[in-house]
């Protein structure tokens, strides 16, 4: 069984894993709240919020360790005093344990996800069944990343579109500050797209040529900027639901659009989407219809493994056994790193 450690940004997890059932047990604790009264992220405040969390997130896997053969922590990319908590108490255990410990991508643990719950159908069945689902084409869009990889049959993992600039997360999140909602405002400007039309207000989405695949929100954003500043406080507030219907439609259509097109140039067997902005039920929807008009399976990360969690440290740790287990924080880690 393996015992994984999670760190990274803004969120203290624990989970244990047993190839053989799937997801023992898992715990997150979440700092958002706490974040929110700032706007974002502060690593000081972050780093001190995961060393209270972790040692109490600890104590309830306790009666677990005698069982657990290996230990996997996130070693990036991330915050470096965050990534440093999880690190230095995935190590004190592994000195107490005498269990062997290995560093885990985070991003490449969000591509794993996606596999969760087809393991959990069927543990013994599920290596058998991956291989025929690779190549892969992985999906991670989150607060720091969009993404685009292919998942290789030997688990080697290429980048095949990134953004420019912005993170699809960050201008959900950044367009949702501009329209005076809280921090992290993506789940919000989701909900009050429900009950707009995206008709109304048109924005950018990104680079338009088909042949090229990367992905641009800043663009966007700015767009948003100067509709706002045309309309008074009265004005947006009445027209809250058709901004954020335009504009969660613009961030959805352009991943449509390149997704569409980076499935249409390569060979793949299934596709996969995770990472916090994968919460999103209109995108989880416009993508799982892409690949299905090609032919192709999609896998979705559970809502509870969207966001940062440890259950994907622990699986990535099984699914990638042969990898190196360096275990030193990597703060600017990529995904094609080990
Ligand atoms: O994976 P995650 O925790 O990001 C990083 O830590 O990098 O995901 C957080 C991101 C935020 O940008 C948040 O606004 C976005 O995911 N998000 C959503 C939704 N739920 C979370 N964006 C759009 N629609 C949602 N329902």
């Amino acid at each position: 069984m393996i015992l994984a450690i999670e760190s990274s940004c803004d969120e203290s997890a624990l989970a244990l894993f047993d190839p053989a059932r799937g997801i023992v047990r898992e715990l997150v604790s979440t700092q958002a709240a706490e974040h929110e009264k700032y706007g974002g992220v502060v690593p000081e405040l972050a780093s001190r919020m995961h060393l209270s969390a972790l040692p109490w997130l600890l104590e309830e896997f306790k009666g677990d360790l005698p069982a657990v053969t290996r230990l996997a922590v996130t070693r990036g990319p991330g915050l470096l005093p965050c990534l440093s908590m999880g690190v230095t108490l995935a190590r004190a255990l592994a000195l107490a344990t005498g269990r062997p410990l290995v560093g885990v991508n985070h991003l490449r643990a969000h591509v794993h996800s996606v596999f969760l719950p087809l393991h959990a159908q069927e543990p013994s069945g599920f290596l058998v069944a991956r291989a025929a689902l690779l190549p892969h084409l992985g999906i991670v869009i989150s607060g720091g990343n969009t993404l685009l990889v292919r998942l290789g049959e030997d688990l080697s993992i290429r980048v095949v579109a990134r953004t420019v600039d912005d993170a699809a997360g960050e201008a959900f999140d950044k367009g949702a500050k501009l329209l005076g909602l809280p921090y992290p405002g993506g789940a919000l400007i989701e909900r009050h797209a429900a009950q707009g039309d995206v008709a109304k207000f048109v924005f950018p989405r990104g680079i338009p040529e088909k042949a090229d695949l990367r992905l641009s929100f800043s663009g966007l954003k700015t767009a948003l900027r100067y509709q706002l500043e045309k309309m008074d406080d009265a004005q947006v507030r009445a027209a809250l639901p058709d901004l954020c219907a335009g504009y969660q439609h613009a961030i959805i259509e352009q991943l449509v659009a390149k997704v569409g097109a980076a499935l249409d140039r390569g060979t793949y067997r299934s596709v996969g989407l995770s990472g916090g902005v994968a919460n999103n039920r209109t995108l989880r929807t416009r993508l799982t219809n892409a690949a299905a008009q090609r032919g192709l399976p999609m896998f979705l990360a559970e809502p509870k493994h969207c966001g940062d969690n440890a259950a994907m440290i622990a699986f990535a740790a099984w699914s990638e056994p042969d990898r190196p287990s360096d275990v030193a924080p990597a703060p600017s880690l990529t995904v094609d790193q080990a």
